[in-house]
């Protein structure tokens, strides 16, 4: 009984004091919590004193940047083909991730997706005939490119083609389509009467993305369409063919998908990540699937089909610099008029197992907010300039991060550095991991740089960016030396405006509104985080939205761009340069360097052209009652917010942490205030309402997109009320969203 009551007393005193011990911890938890906290916030106030500017850091990273790094990285890249779903395209990935943490990233891991992808049958290739009214193949195009010297031994060199091209054997009578643009047709359609349904037609490449010339095709009705690189447009005079020089050898052509995506990602995955668990549609819903064959040829080959048109002479703007008539059809000369031209397209889409590669260096006071530098690592062959130039500045760049994070230092935010995969099968890799963060992309996204090919000629720099990034843009470029002959000792920002001028703005260089055709766009133009891209360019006289000569072919070698395009790796240096300050200003500086009253400026610009396009309709304006003035109200909000906004800027405390994370925000979400969940119509995966690639060619970037689409080609639309009330509709939706945005901007 003693005994009994010992142990209850045991008992209780053991219960008692685990009790005690139990209050304890949770009281000295608490005031752990709190003192944590003001810990924290002490800490981060501390920091913002010790770190008002931080030039210092940005001039290390920036100087240990070496031009001989940049040639090593291109020269190991591109030893083999990497073409997207392949083996060695994961190795390279595997090869990529070990450097980043050899280099003191953080974290570096693979992402996987399993998408559609889509290669050529190895045992039947693709390739066009002439055939002659017995059915006999008169004329074959070539199956391969003859390889550059030193290549002749790969096996493993996928010979060109058009990603995604339906399987098939149309044959008929072909209709030359100048570059398939959306004013060619009209012109075939309404000023020759020429009619393409069933009708093969042959088009060149050029001016726009290849993915709208085979739409545009599609809806004239051909059962087939060509493309071939005519040399107008890839031969640039006084330049011998590659390898002596670096225009497009006639026997080279340029491989690239034909889809029309907008923005969709992986085709049978629109709007989800990619991953095992996904359902996928079956190939027939796939989005932006061509419904008939494509292909493309060099202009060997097109010669000898287009010397034998016949039917109606072009006028000059349509004919190329071939030795042949450019007659536009349908058919052939009345010599030739039984024969016809017949394809044969046998490429595959599959499912493949994609990887992007991951690194990231962990904000030290703002973890939660995110930098993305990111490029792509699949190529069509060799990749010598696309994307090479572009994965060899990023590997660079991600070094000297690495050297300084090995010292010791840690940004204020995440920087996150990514290997994109299949970017050449419609921008996939970085659309299904956007796809796949997204909840936390539209809460943390501060940035986005791109870093594709890192030149695509040896002229100036080029930069398409969002508004906000303008003044930041002329400010490095002030600080980075001129890679350029004649401008030694004068800044980027010099040359750049000496050689390519804005044309509206005096005494400052062109900067271009954000199109697509790269992997920016799943963050730009559908979740809407700030965005950019730099490069080196050729002269923008020429036309920009016509690639360089050897564009995705074999001729795309280490050899191409040590020979011809940046021998000393200097211009390649100096947009490793301002990638790599672009990514280090938007991680380390206190207040985000977003510049909101030139958003304001730029709105009223894009308001002025698309009113000025408008008023060519002014009476239909009177008709209907159409008006720009709620627009215009609206932009004169935003401006006035802004100015508000950057003078609380000017001054802010910024030893008040809470005060500059308000402001921090304010700045990151301005991008995001201009999407509309909705999307535009038709294309609900295109969410900035300011900004989207243009409807007809993927390439180019059109603002108030909306709107501009609903004027486009409206003398022609049947129901002109039915018309005019969409671009009301339109005006009053960017109404409505400048206005939302402007709200943002306000004082809390
Ligand atoms: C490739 O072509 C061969 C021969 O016509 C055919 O048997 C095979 O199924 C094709 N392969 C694919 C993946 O389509
Ligand atoms: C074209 O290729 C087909 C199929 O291989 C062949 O039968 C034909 O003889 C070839 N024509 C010429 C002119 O080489
Ligand atoms: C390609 O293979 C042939 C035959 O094996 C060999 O003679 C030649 O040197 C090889 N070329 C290259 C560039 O490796
Ligand atoms: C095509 O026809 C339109 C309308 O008749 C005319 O204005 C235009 O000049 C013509 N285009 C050409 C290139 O002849
Ligand atoms: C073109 O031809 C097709 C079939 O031959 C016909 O259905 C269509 O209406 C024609 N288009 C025009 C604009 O005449
Ligand atoms: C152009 O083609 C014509 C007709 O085929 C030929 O007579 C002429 O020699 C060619 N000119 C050149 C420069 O090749
Ligand atoms: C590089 O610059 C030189 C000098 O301006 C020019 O002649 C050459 O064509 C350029 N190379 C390329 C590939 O554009
Ligand atoms: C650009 O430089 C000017 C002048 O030094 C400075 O006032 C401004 O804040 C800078 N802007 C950005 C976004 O870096
Ligand atoms: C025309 O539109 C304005 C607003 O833009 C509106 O105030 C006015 O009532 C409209 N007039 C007619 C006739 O619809
Ligand atoms: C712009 O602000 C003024 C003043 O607050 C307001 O009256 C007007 O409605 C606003 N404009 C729009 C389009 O909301
Ligand atoms: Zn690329």
């Amino acid at each position: 009984m003693a005994r009994k009551k010992g142990l209850k007393r045991t008992c209780l005193v053991l219960v008692l004091s685990l009790a005690v011990i139990f209050l304890l911890g949770v009281f000295v938890e608490s005031q752990w919590k709190v003192q944590s906290f003001s810990g924290w916030l002490s800490k981060a106030t501390q920091d913002l004193k010790l770190k008002p500017k931080s030039v210092n850091v940005r001039k290390d990273i920036v100087s240990e940047m070496k031009a001989e790094n940049i040639k090593e990285f291109l020269r190991d890249f591109t030893k083999l083909p990497h073409l997207a779903g392949t083996e060695q395209n994961l190795n390279l990935a595997l090869r990529i991730q070990k450097q980043w943490l050899e280099f003191g990233l953080h974290k570096a891991e693979l992402v996987h997706y399993d998408v559609l992808v889509s290669y050529p049958n190895s045992s039947q290739p693709n390739y066009i005939s002439i055939i002659d009214e017995h059915g006999t193949e008169v004329f074959n195009t070539s199956l391969s490119e003859p390889p550059p010297e030193g290549y002749e031994n790969f096996t493993d060199i996928v010979p060109p083609y058009n990603a995604f091209s339906a399987q098939g054997e149309p044959e008929g009578d072909l209709v030359y389509v100048n570059y398939a643009r959306t004013e060619d047709f009209f012109y075939l359609e309404r000023n020759l009467s020429i009619n393409c349904t069933g009708k093969i037609v042959i088009a060149r490449y050029g001016k726009i993305f290849r993915g709208n010339k085979v739409k545009n095709a599609i809806l004239a009705g051909a059962r087939g369409i060509i493309l071939y690189s005519d040399p107008a447009d890839y031969c640039a005079p006084g330049v011998k063919p590659y390898p002596e020089g670096w225009n497009l050898p006639g026997g080279g052509a340029q491989r690239g998908n034909v889809l029309n995506l907008n923005g969709a990602g992986d085709p049978l995955t629109p709007g989800y990540p990619a991953k095992e668990f996904m359902y996928r549609y079956s190939a027939d819903e796939g989005v932006g699937l061509p419904s008939i064959p494509v292909h493309p040829i060099g202009y060997n080959d097109a010669e000898q089909i287009l010397k034998l048109m016949g039917g109606p002479s072009p006028p000059k703007s349509w004919k190329g610099n071939l030795n042949v008539s450019y007659n536009i059809g349908p058919g052939f000369l009345d010599d030739f008029s039984q024969r016809k031209v017949k394809m044969h397209i046998y490429s595959h889409n599959q499912i493949a197992r994609i990887y992007d590669v991951i690194g990231t260096i962990r904000g030290a006071l703002e973890p939660d907010r995110y930098i993305i530098l990111g490029g792509h690592r699949d190529s069509w062959v060799f990749g010598g300039i696309d994307p090479t130039t572009g994965a060899a500045v990023l590997q660079e760049v991600a070094r000297s991060f690495g050297k300084k994070v090995k010292d010791g230092w840690q940004p204020r935010r995440t920087i996150i550095f990514a290997s994109w995969d299949a970017e050449e099968f419609g921008l996939l890799g970085s659309t299904e991991w956007a796809e796949e963060n997204a909840k936390i992309l539209q809460e943390r996204g501060v940035a986005y740089i791109n870093s594709d090919s890192s030149i695509e000629g040896n002229f100036t720099l080029r930069v398409d960016c969002t508004p906000l990034m303008y003044q930041l843009v002329y400010n490095l470029t002030k600080e980075i030396s001129s890679p350029d002959e004649g401008f030694e000792d004068k800044t980027l920002f010099e040359s750049w405006l000496s050689k390519d001028p804005s044309p509206q703005k005096p005494n400052l260089p062109r900067i271009s509104k954000l199109g697509s055709g790269s992997d920016f766009e799943a963050y730009f133009q559908r979740l809407g985080i700030a965005a950019g891209r730099v490069r080196y360019t050729k002269n923008p006289k020429m036309d920009k939205f016509s690639n360089y000569p050897v564009y995705h072919t074999v001729y795309e070698t280490f050899e191409l761009v040590e020979k011809f395009y940046d021998p000393s790796f200097v211009k390649q240096l100096a947009v490793a340069k301002m990638r790599g300050s672009l990514v280090y200003e938007l991680a380390d500086s206190t207040i985000l360097p977003y510049n909101v009253v030139d958003y304001g400026e730029e709105l009223k610009n894009y308001a002025d052209s698309i009113a000025n396009l408008a008023k060519k309709h002014q009476e239909k304006m009177d008709l209907y009652n159409v008006s720009f003035d709620a627009l215009y109200s609206a932009i004169q909000n935003f401006s006035d917010s802004a100015a508000g906004l950057q003078q609380r800027v000017k001054n802010l405390d910024t030893d008040n942490p809470l005060a500059v994370r308000i402001i921090n925000d304010q700045l990151m979400f301005a991008e995001r205030a201009f999407t509309d969940p909705l999307g535009l119509p038709g294309r609900p995966f295109y969410r900035h309402v300011i900004f989207a690639p243009s409807s007809r060619n993927k390439y180019a970037g059109e603002s108030f997109p909306g709107i501009y689409d609903a004027l486009f080609d409206i003398e022609n639309k049947e129901d002109q009320q039915k018309a005019w009330d969409e671009v009301k509709k339109q005006i009053a939706i960017a109404t409505f969203t400048v206005q939302a945005a402007a709200e943002t901007l306000k004082e809390v």
